[in-house]
């Protein structure tokens, strides 16, 4: 089993607010694993950071008549405080804007450089004349010459998927003016990947047999139909991190290469935070460590290919650049479990369109354990999936509230009122206790394993099985009438029940955080399940940082079934779920696709 478990998740651009789409794809897949792997206790490091440069920053700036640098900060304060409501437990999110950042990748650019894998070269890239400068990535649109779709950026392709050679696109305009821009010579370097194809090739094969389809389709099988070039690995823009060559001023690392790099950077930065300036070794050079990367599909071959290339091809010439002693070459990614996207109301989900369910308006309204609860069954895992706002409501009551909400709250108010606020003794518990018992504590193995393969949706759905049964167990047993001729009776129906619930609560403590620990506090644990959130502010060369942390101090939650006592203090029970008005279903339509006036 393994000890260190990296939660790589993907980095989100600073310049735009988080809808329920980028939830679902990265950042709830990866916090329900990450609690998972701790409960398991496991030394667990989840990673993010806003992806702070780049065109998709710049292009935005300019929109607003604006630097980047507060376009940056202005978004990456708002991560800060949204994946706090949403109880998305990151033990590091920073960004890339900081100076271990810059350094981190710097290094990793001159550790590729020292061994032969980065060349330079001059090539044509889109220029403005009107504007006397390149305009690279997003600030050129046009027809994709893969598949044909006309709003393709010039660096990837949103409907296929493929990356895209500049020069190649088809009727290219600027985003700045929709003027016509033409080709011009520049030079840059180049990260050779033709080089690197074999040990690319080897590391995908190792994993064949446990990757999404969708990802080895991205990865291995668009290598074996088309093999790999070089590809540009700087950009003439001055947001971003220098490339660190003499004569190369004026020009940047492009965010990709150097955004990847951070799953690096920010593990480093941690471990100096916590005073532990090698521990980051753990995670990045023992074979065995675990480094799971949550990512959206249209990140696959940036994660699936690019990054375990960057890695191999720096090797251990990193540590010795970095000025460390010993010298190791890097852990690969041992899984990249990316998800489709989710529609909305059956179209795609938009910003520009306003036709987006941000999650900052979502918990304006609601709270975060339906949300989470929704994303989680409804998670685009193998195909596309829709967010409609009938069927939340309908997965709000009729599953969470009904199964689930109910269940532990007529148990623990029935329970309050009694036997004067204490679990019941049950005195012997019979064949039919024993065998629910049984079969929820079976259920730590069933959902442990769907959560070890990242298979959400039915680990989740494994969970509401077994409310269910808990369910049908008390109708059956039906203590509220027993009690009414043998106490003793229902002493034993209810105490059951309340060590299965007191059971569940920690098979959904991953998905639905916040519900259970209200139960967990609710049967009197002193300690929380979870540790807590914290921003601090750190001085670096580039100026002040924010960052999102995790302390794991005091918490207790435990992979493991209940050990309730009889005889343990209740507190008065609080609904775990609101059920909802059947009128937000129209009230929540209406809203999408307003444009502000
Ligand atoms: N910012 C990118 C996106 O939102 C993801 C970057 S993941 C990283 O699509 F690892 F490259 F940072
Ligand atoms: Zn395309």
């Amino acid at each position: 089993m393994p000890e260190h478990v990296l939660i790589a998740v993907a980095w989100p651009y600073a310049n735009a607010e988080i809808h329920v789409g980028n939830l679902t794809g990265a950042y709830l897949p990866a916090d329900i694993v990450a609690r998972y792997h701790r409960m398991r206790g496991r030394k667990v490091l989840m990673v993010s950071g806003s992806d702070a440069h780049g065109t998709p920053i710049t292009v935005r700036a300019d929109a607003e008549k604006t630097t980047a640098y507060q376009v940056y900060q202005r978004y990456h304060e708002g991560f800060l405080d949204l994946f706090q409501q949403v109880g998305l437990h990151y033990d590091l999110f920073t960004s890339t804007h900081t100076e271990n950042h810059f350094k981190v990748a710097q290094t990793i650019f001159l550790a590729l450089k020292e061994n032969g894998y980065l060349y330079t070269a001059r090539e044509y890239q889109w220029y403005a004349p009107s504007q006397g400068r390149f305009l690279p990535d997003r600030y050129v649109e046009g027809k994709c010459y893969i598949c044909g779709y006309t709003n393709a950026r010039s660096d990837q392709c949103d409907k296929c998927g493929n990356l895209l050679e500049a020069a190649q696109l088809i009727d290219p305009r600027s985003k700045i003016d929709g003027s016509t821009p033409e080709l011009r010579e520049t030079e840059h370097y180049y990260l050779d990947l033709g080089k690197l194809e074999n040990q690319v090739v080897d590391f995908l094969r190792q994993r064949e047999s446990y990757w999404r389809p969708n990802v080895l389709r991205q990865s291995l099988g668009q290598i074996q139909a088309e093999g790999l070039r070089g590809r540009p690995i700087t950009r003439d823009l001055d947001w971003g991190i220098p490339v660190p060559i003499e004569s190369w001023e004026g020009k940047c690392l492009y965010v990709w290469f150097e955004a990847v790099i951070g799953y690096l950077s920010a593990t480093i930065e941690w471990g100096r935070l916590n005073n532990q300036p090698d521990i980051w070794r753990n995670w990045w050079h023992d074979p065995e460590a675990r480094t799971y990367y949550f990512i959206g599909k249209d990140n696959i071959p940036f994660h699936a290919v690019i990054w375990p290339a960057q890695l191999i091809g720096a090797g251990a010439a990193f540590d010795r650049l970095f000025g460390e002693a010993r010298q190791e070459s890097f852990t690969l990614p041992y899984d990249v479990p990316a998800n489709e996207f989710m529609n909305l109301e059956g179209e795609k989900i938009s910003g520009s369109r306003n036709w987006a369910v941000y999650v900052k308006d979502f918990l304006s309204r609601y709270d975060p354990d339906p949300l989470r609860y929704y994303l989680t069954v409804n998670m685009p895992e193998a195909k596309d999936t829709d967010w409609n706002w009938e069927d939340f409501l309908k997965r709000n009551n009729d599953e969470l509230v009904a199964t689930w909400g109910n269940l532990a709250h007529r148990v623990l108010s029935f329970a309050y009122k009694h036997w004067g606020g204490v679990v019941p003794h049950p005195g012997e518990l019979l064949a039919e206790d024993q065998a629910l018992l049984t079969m929820v504590e079976r259920g730590f193995e069933t959902v442990g394993q769907e959560l070890e393969a990242v298979h959400l949706r039915s680990a989740l759905g494994e969970c509401m099985r077994l409310a269910t049964e808990v369910n049908r167990y008390l109708d059956q047993a039906a203590p509220w009438k027993t009690i009414k001729t043998d106490k003793m009776l229902a002493a034993r129906a209810i105490y059951t029940a309340i060590r299965s619930i007191d059971s569940l609560k920690v098979l959904f403590a991953p998905f639905l955080p916040f519900s259970s620990e209200k139960l967990h506090t609710c049967l009197s644990y002193a300690r929380p399940l979870f540790g807590e959130q914290k921003v601090i502010a750190v001085q670096d060369g580039l100026g002040e940082h924010r960052a999102l942390t995790y302390d794991p101090q005091g918490a207790i939650g435990e992979w493991k079934p209940s050990q309730l006592e009889p005889g343990r203090p209740l507190q008065p029970p609080q609904p775990l779920f609101r059920k909802l008005d059947a009128g937000i279903v129209e009230e929540e339509r209406s809203r999408l696709g307003k444009l502000p006036v």
